[in-house]
């Protein structure tokens, strides 16, 4: 809900989605340590700002933090197409870390781009 008067600017998120939510800060140039991993991280227009060198860095650190089948999203003008990783290509901005040596926790093809656009048609 978002506050008006003197709580203009600011939001009150109800006690049922808050319990369940961490919010955290995190320089994404430096070492990222979130003690777990995630089925879905959104990076989306961050990296746009950041050198190839620094951008490869930063893909590699939240790949790391994905479940394997787990997906990154980035921003729709962000393109990971000039750097190394080993991230699949799903769909535009969308990526998915691989499943190798680890049982994923998703389906094979929860997206795809047939069946699931977060951004519309396309
Ligand atoms: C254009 S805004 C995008 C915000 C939001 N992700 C969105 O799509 O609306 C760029 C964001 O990148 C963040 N950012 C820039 N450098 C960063 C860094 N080294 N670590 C973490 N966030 C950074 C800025 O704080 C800013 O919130």
């Amino acid at each position: 809900m978002k506050g008006t008067g003197a709580q203009l600017g600011s939001f009150v998120v109800r006690p049922e989605i808050a319990k369940r939510v961490h919010f955290q800060s995190l320089n994404l140039v430096e070492p990222i340590n979130m003690g777990r991993k995630f089925h879905v991280i959104f990076c989306r227009n961050v990296m746009m700002y950041f050198d190839t060198a620094t951008q490869r860095s930063v893909v590699e650190k939240l790949a790391a933090c994905l479940e394997p089948g787990g997906y990154l999203f980035v921003g729709h003008s962000e393109t990971l197409g000039g750097i190394e990783h080993g991230l699949e290509y799903v769909c535009p901005a969308i990526y998915r870390n691989p499943c190798t040596t680890s049982r994923s926790t998703l389906p094979p093809d929860t997206i795809s781009p047939t069946r699931f656009s977060p951004f519309g048609s396309f």
